[in-house]
């Protein structure tokens, strides 16, 4: 079969289009003939060498996509070949076969090409395991959206409104905004000209929102916590503005915010501030409330991790026993262990998706979400696809097809 390789870590001329071998496929596995696959951010970092796919996944590019089961491991008794699917991937949707485990392939929703298929798995699965499964953003609520135009961002939209949320979102241009307003927006601010936090005060009587997605990180961390209202939740899944940061935790302490990230918080507290450095390579697959007094549990827990998955470095704490007790009523949702979306168990991944279908695949039917697709090109131009998300001038998804 014919893959994207990346030939080298570097920049989107590095993507080659070459002959590679069939992908092999177990007895839970399904055998999808690709038809189209979706860009990620992702992608362009392990484009440069700073993604790597974890054990067993593989080595090509690609995070979902949509096909026909060409063929189907004798465990993969859901699906019959011929059948139309898409499917959340560990890597490998650049190229013209993939295998996945049978859990984590979906049904093309009714009313969707089976080429805009490929838009949805990857987006679904992060906004609606992060903004609904672990962040409870409920019907009533307050929802600020960073990129609100991204892939991740015109997806969040759509579903949030249709659960009953209101909806803000901030984005880098009018034309952007007036995209994200189409889809049901309700706030639209350009953080380019405005202050996002002023904006959310005043459209919210100096309440703050009650959930945040953030895919900037470190220069939004303060500005988030002072825009989030009494016990709202701010969920990191991006850094493309960085990761270190400083930050008062005051705000935290005083309106019980939850704050939850792919990766780990590590605190250096001095009295009610602290140095938080997140580290960006992991994700984490179980949470548990954490009560403070265990923090220093946490702590080694997180170390524990920095070794065993090679995390950053310069991610070491150090917080000692005596200088916890400035942080006693600081009690976060904490992730630990790591695995993101894409580092999580075949079992996790499944769990998500069966989630997904049960709640989100409806709404598609019911054509109250739809797909926004705004380039398909040939697989053979994969670079280009990279150069035209790295330019940031699109709106939602870029698709490949074979
Ligand atoms: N945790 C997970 O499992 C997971 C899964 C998927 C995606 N993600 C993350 O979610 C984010 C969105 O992914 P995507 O694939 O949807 O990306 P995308 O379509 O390429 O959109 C990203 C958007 O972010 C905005 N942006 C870029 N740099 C920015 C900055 N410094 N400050 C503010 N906004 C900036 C840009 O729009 P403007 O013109 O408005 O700036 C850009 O269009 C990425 O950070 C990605 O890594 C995480």
């Amino acid at each position: 079969m014919k893959a994207v390789v990346i030939t080298t870590p570097g920049g989107p001329e590095v993507l080659q289009l070459q002959e590679v071998e069939d992908p092999e496929y177990g007895d839970d596995d399904v055998l999808i003939r690709v038809a189209a696959t979706a860009l990620n951010r992702a992608d362009t970092l392990q484009r440069k060498g700073s993604y790597p796919p974890p054990k067993g996944a593989s080595p090509f590019l690609g995070l979902e996509c949509s096909g026909t089961a060409e063929a189907v491991g004798r465990n993969a008794t859901r699906w019959k070949i011929g059948d139309q699917v898409c499917a959340l991937l560990s890597g490998g949707g650049y190229a013209e076969k993939v295998a996945v485990p049978t859990g984590q392939v979906l049904p093309v929703p009714a009313g969707v090409s089976l080429k805009d298929a490929a838009s949805f798995p990857e987006v679904v699965c992060t906004v609606w395991s992060t903004v609904f499964m672990m962040s409870r953003l409920s019907a009533g609520e307050t929802f600020l959206i960073h990129g609100g135009s991204s892939g991740i961002g015109t997806f969040a939209i759509q579903i949030a409104k249709y659960l009953g949320a209101k909806v803000f979102v901030t984005a880098g241009s009018e034309e952007k905004l007036a995209a994200c307003k189409d889809l049901g927006a309700d706030v639209c601010i350009n953080y380019k000209s405005e202050d996002f936090v002023a904006r959310v005060k005043e459209e919210t009587q100096g309440k703050g929102v009650d959930v945040i997605l953030d895919n900037v990180g470190g220069p939004y961390f303060q500005r988030n916590i002072d825009s989030l209202k009494m016990d709202g939740r701010l969920f990191i899944i991006g850094f493309m503005g960085g990761t270190v940061t400083e930050v008062n935790l005051q705000g935290l302490l005083a309106r019980r915010l939850t704050v939850q990230e792919k990766g780990k918080l590590h605190f250096t507290p001095s009295s009610c501030f602290a140095h938080v450095r997140i580290t960006s390579l992991s994700f984490g697959n179980q949470y548990q409330h954490i009560n403070p007094y265990d923090l220093w549990t946490i702590v080694h827990l997180s170390l524990d991790s920095v070794h065993e998955y090679g995390l950053l470095p310069e991610a070491n704490t150090f917080v000692s026993s005596g200088e916890l007790t400035s942080l006693t009523k600081i009690a976060i949702l904490y992730y630990y262990a790591a695995a993101g979306l894409r580092n999580r168990s075949t079992e996790n991944k499944a769990l998500i998706v069966s989630e997904v279908e049960k709640n989100v695949w409806p709404a598609i039917v019911a054509g109250k979400v739809k797909p926004v697709v705004y380039k398909c090109l040939p697989l053979s131009e994969a670079a280009e696809g990279h150069r035209l998300m790295e330019s940031s001038s699109h709106i939602g998804k870029i698709l490949l097809v074979t």
